[in-house]
């Protein structure tokens, strides 16, 4: 495995073949694992398998957890090693930006609900960061998972707007057994906090399954089963159109139901399409 640290590097780094890059903020799991599996598969027969662990300031809100993320930088380089990665990206945040940095990519509409709304400023760090990543390694394909819903309806809006030359793969979200998606946030939390977590998945399925079809009903449904978990404190759970990501009143062919609950200072996201 060839490991890079600085942009120069990777911009220098030759390859004669498909380059499918796994962006990440490290920190890595069996989610990121399937992630490099997807990207794997669609680098055969000979291309090569990238991945950039970095942890982007620009993403964290101003009293949000950058600076207690976790970073176990050796465990991800032998995570990367064993998965068979080819290239492991690591910059570190001088590498990335500059101080007197003054541009950034926003997208204005998508991003203006949930986690958007919940979590100003977090997109444009995201679409900033990760059209930096796509111009410095110039990757054919990139992989997201779709617990981060949003953020890869984002990340699809930004290389269609800005004609990026590379396709986004979607992966489906990777669950526990308990049915919670893996989240590199998830070792933030106690044992107890951890049990009652489980309870995201379940209010989510019990919403699927109802067959009920009023939004109302939907959420009422939702958030009361999230709120038999005593420690849960809900930030939102809504249906919105998997589209435009705006509230709707029914559910429809394209619904998603997305949520964002605290567990103590632990915020997880995790969402289910109806209809
Ligand atoms: O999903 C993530 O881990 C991050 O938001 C990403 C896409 C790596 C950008 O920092």
């Amino acid at each position: 495995m060839k490991i890079l640290t600085t942009v120069v590097e990777a911009r220098v780094h030759r390859r004669a073949h498909r380059q499918v890059l796994v962006p990440t903020m490290g920190a890595l799991h069996k989610a990121h694992a399937e992630l490099i599996r997807v990207a794997r598969q669609n680098a055969v027969p000979n291309g090569e398998v990238a991945v950039s662990v970095f942890v982007n300031p620009l993403q964290f809100e101003p009293g949000g957890d950058y600076q207690r993320y976790p970073r176990p930088e050796k465990a991800d380089e032998e995570f990367c090693q064993n998965a068979g990665v080819d290239l492991l990206f690591l910059p570190n945040v001088a590498e990335m930006y500059a101080e007197d940095r003054s541009v950034f990519v926003e997208e204005s509409s998508l991003s203006k609900t949930l986690e958007g709304k919940s979590r100003p400023g977090h997109f444009r760090g995201v679409c900033t960061v990760v059209a930096k990543l796509f111009n410095i390694l110039a990757p054919d394909a990139a992989v997201f998972g779709e617990k981060d819903f949003q953020q890869l309806a984002i990340v699809c809006r930004m290389v269609r707007d800005l004609n990026f030359k590379i396709d986004i793969i979607a992966v489906p979200t990777m669950r526990e057994e308990d049915g919670l998606a893996c989240s590199s946030r998830n070792r933030y939390l106690n044992d107890e906090e951890r049990k009652q977590a489980a309870i995201l998945h379940k209010a989510l399925q019990a919403a699927a399954n109802a067959g009920k079809k009023s939004t109302a009903d939907v959420v009422t449904l939702a958030r009361n089963v999230i709120n038999e978990a005593p420690l849960a404190r809900i930030d939102y759970v809504e249906l919105v159109d998997a589209k435009t990501f705006q509230p709707i009143e029914m559910v429809g062919p394209n619904s998603v139901l997305m949520l964002a609950v605290f567990f103590g200072k632990t915020r997880l996201i995790d969402n289910i399409r109806l209809g």
